[in-house]
């Protein structure tokens, strides 16, 4: 960008924003990998899912935060496309919802493949950046899309998950959420529960799938930290030095981030940002700043949110912005491995070292969930024993003795 000063008519002085230059010439070789998009939720509620509408072509949508021509201005080189269904449906129809997601990320690769690339490991991302496309993963956010089924995990793996946040904004029968730590909700899982919430965590280091821990309480992000046998990410969550939102990281987590290799993608939207409606790229480089001088620049990454939030901070609009906030990191002094480490390398490291934890040789995980764990409204019990266990609930109860004092009945 040229800021000129217009000293009279026909005569211009111009200088060159250096660290904009810097910015886009770090970026042509190492572009940013975005930890959360949601592109793929804006697509369902305009469009249901249905590319080829006319509005729908992604290189000249309007009213989103991400279009094609936006992502290249923005120097995207990987994004973590979301598959996100909302807390609403858990108990519903949250795997189906999850996986037409999925689905549509697939399908968004296929009609533009001059532009995206779905990949599913370290070396997908390299080869994206090596043809100038955008690397696409999927990222399943929240642990109701697995309806606490590992089968549904390892399932979701094979579609493609590269990630899975443990909770949205609820309680998952294993994992407790943010909202716990607000009071909104109660603590059912102290964290993480000790038989199925652990499991979770140890299949997921075992296919190769990042945990991450956006969106869960700090007692999820502590069992979890400690639980997994891999580095972690925080797809999208912002420092809660800075704006005390309990979506936001404290600082005595960023010390276990740091201990353990882990790595906080900073949210942009602005009530994580500034606690306010209003912010602006300066504030979002303090986000940065902090989590580098607390856990390290290992630990920084950009995890924007566009398109899954309403309110942006001026300077960063939409994807196209990345380099602006590039320049103000490098303008506070950031070295250009730093730089690098905040746009890809971290990630990189971190991705690389989930494959490297991952053994496909390694047992499964099988023990299912308990029964009484699962809200039985809407849904069969096959597999699990006919006898009624003593801890079922009063109405679970009821219905598994229905049977016998109905008499026999055809199965
Ligand atoms: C999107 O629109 C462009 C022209 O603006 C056209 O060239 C392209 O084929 C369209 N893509 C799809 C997938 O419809
Ligand atoms: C997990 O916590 C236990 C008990 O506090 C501790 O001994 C262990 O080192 C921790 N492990 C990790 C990986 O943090
Ligand atoms: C960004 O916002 C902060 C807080 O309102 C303000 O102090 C600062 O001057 C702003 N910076 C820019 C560059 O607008
Ligand atoms: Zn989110």
């Amino acid at each position: 960008m040229w800021t000129c000063w217009w000293l009279w008519p026909l005569v211009a002085v111009c200088t060159a924003d250096q660290f904009l230059d810097q910015a886009k010439r770090i970026m042509q070789t190492t572009p940013v990998i975005d930890g959360h998009n949601d592109l793929p939720w804006q697509l369902l509620l305009k469009f249901n899912n249905e590319l080829r509408q006319k509005d729908a072509n992604l290189t000249s949508l309007t009213g989103t935060h991400t279009n094609i021509p936006k992502l290249k201005a923005g120097f995207v080189g990987g994004q973590f496309w979301s598959a996100y269904t909302p807390c609403n449906t858990q108990n519903k129809d949250a795997v189906k919802r999850t996986m037409e997601q999925i689905d549509v990320i697939h399908r968004m690769c296929q009609m533009y493949p001059e532009t995206f690339l779905c990949v599913t490991s370290s070396q997908g991302i390299r080869q994206a950046f090596r043809e100038g496309k955008v690397a696409s993963l999927i990222g399943v956010e929240g642990g109701h899309s697995i309806d606490s089924s590992l089968g549904v995990l390892r399932a979701l793996y094979h579609l493609g998950m590269r990630y899975l946040t443990l909770t949205h904004s609820c309680n998952t029968p294993w994992a407790d959420n943010w909202l716990v730590d607000t009071g909104d909700h109660d603590a059912q899982s102290g964290g993480l529960s000790d038989d199925f919430g652990k499991s979770v965590v140890r299949e997921m280091n075992r296919l190769g799938v990042i945990i991450d821990l956006a969106h869960v309480s700090v007692a999820t992000m502590k069992a979890a930290l400690n639980q997994s046998q891999a580095p972690v990410i925080f797809s999208h969550s912002s420092a809660f030095a800075l704006c005390e939102h309990r979506r936001n990281v404290p600082d005595d987590v960023l010390q276990l981030v740091k201990q353990t290799g882990s790595l906080v993608m900073v949210n942009f939207y602005n009530d994580y940002v500034a606690c306010k409606r209003e912010a602006n790229l300066s504030q979002v480089a303090d986000h940065l700043d902090h989590i580098k001088k607390v856990a390290g620049a290992g630990a920084v990454g950009f995890g924007g949110d566009f398109d899954g939030v309403t309110r942006l901070p001026v300077g960063l609009e939409d994807v196209s912005k990345y380099p602006n906030l590039v320049a103000e990191l490098l303008r506070r002094q950031w070295t250009e491995a730093e730089v690098r480490g905040a746009l890809a390398d971290n990630l990189l490291r971190v991705f690389e070292a989930v494959e490297q934890a991952s053994n496909h040789a390694r047992d499964p995980e099988e023990t299912p969930i308990e029964q009484n764990y699962l809200d039985s409204s809407c849904r069969t019990s096959y597999g699990y024993s006919a006898a009624p266990g003593l801890h079922l609930q009063p109405a679970a109860l009821l219905a598994s003795l229905t049977p016998l004092l109905l008499g026999p009945r055809l199965l």
